[in-house]
């Protein structure tokens, strides 16, 4: 069923566990986030990226949701770094329930400007919006910060950026990275940062670049001929900490796409026969499912619906 997104990442932050919030832009994927939830029983946040929205239309995402919101476990249909602020309204108006909108590579005051324009067409709809300060690095599709410009959240910018901005919810930006090249070595997040955020800002904290880049996964995506030079992700021991210390929802695009591609690969590879998108599609679903189920009890969302 569609929830409302405020008030689930608001039982998320009494209760001390994050919702996972995954990235989709294709029926396979949905299939796949909505046979996890249900089995675990979790909350599910189903976000599109502008990129998303460009590949399959707005309209036919929504419709997607709608119908995978037909599943017994609550759903939030969130837009996932709106920069267009006419796409974010045409959002707000058509059905989304959540919306981002990511002015953080504007200077502070812009950033403020911008979303409290989007907080006002929203508010008028009754849909969330997640702000972001700091910048989180990496590059996916139409997300790109380089390493050197990401900058963390200063606990006391966040303080001041929630007040007049009136978001909703916030994202911060305390060490992740967009995408399956994180870092060189294993890389710890600012968890007293995160601690220092949460003590001064009382709105739900949000996680992106938080994918945890699998080593069996990416093994099995070079085994079929995949390239991935030095793939890194967040440790699952830090993801963690960080919904310990105060983190209620979390981005998953990349390491869903992995599963996807290891399977798709493997199918290909393993099995000259099948030409029904369905066949092919199979294994990379079941991983994709595996993955999801995997970070619903990582994060604590498991039993939670
Ligand atoms: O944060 C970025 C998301 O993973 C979206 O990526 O623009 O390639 O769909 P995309
Ligand atoms: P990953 O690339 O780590 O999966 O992050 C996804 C994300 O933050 C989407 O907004
Ligand atoms: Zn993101």
């Amino acid at each position: 069923m569609i929830t409302n997104p405020l008030t689930l990442l608001r039982h998320a932050q009494k209760h001390g566990y994050a919702v996972p919030a995954f990235n989709v832009n294709h029926l396979e994927t949905i299939l796949a986030v909505m046979d996890a939830a249900v089995e675990m029983q979790s909350p599910v946040i189903l976000e599109t990226s502008e990129g998303g929205v460009q590949y399959a239309g707005m309209s036919m995402l929504i419709a997607m949701v709608k119908a995978a919101s037909e599943r017994p476990v609550p759903v939030v249909l969130h837009l996932d770094h709106g920069k267009d602020l006419p796409l974010i309204k045409q959002a707000i108006e058509t059905g989304y329930t959540s919306v981002m909108i990511d002015a953080s590579e504007y200077p502070f005051e812009e950033n403020v400007r911008r979303t409290r324009q989007v907080v006002a067409w929203a508010r008028a709809k009754g849909v969330m919006v997640e702000a972001e300060l700091g910048r989180i690095g990496g590059t996916e599709d139409l997300v790109h910060t380089s390493k050197k410009e990401a900058f963390f959240t200063d606990p006391d910018e966040a303080k001041t950026f929630v007040r007049e901005s009136e978001c909703d919810t916030l994202a911060i930006a305390i060490g992740t990275h967009h995408g399956a090249m994180k870092f060189s070595g294993n890389t710890h997040l600012d968890i007293e940062r995160l601690k220092k955020i949460r003590a001064l800002v009382d709105v739900p904290l949000v996680l992106h670049g938080a994918s945890g880049v699998r080593e069996d996964i990416v093994a099995l995506v070079k085994r079929f001929g995949g390239e991935l030079a030095e793939a890194r992700g967040v440790l699952d021991e830090d993801i963690a900490l960080a919904v310990q210390n105060g983190i209620t929802k979390i981005n998953i695009d990349t390491d869903l796409r992995l599963g996807f591609s290891a399977g798709l690969r493997e199918a290909v590879a393993e099995h000259p026969n099948w030409f029904d998108p369905r066949k092919l599609f199979e294994p990379g679903r079941t991983l994709m499912k595996e993955i999801a189920k995997q970070k619903m009890e990582l994060m604590g969302s498991k039993g939670k619906a």
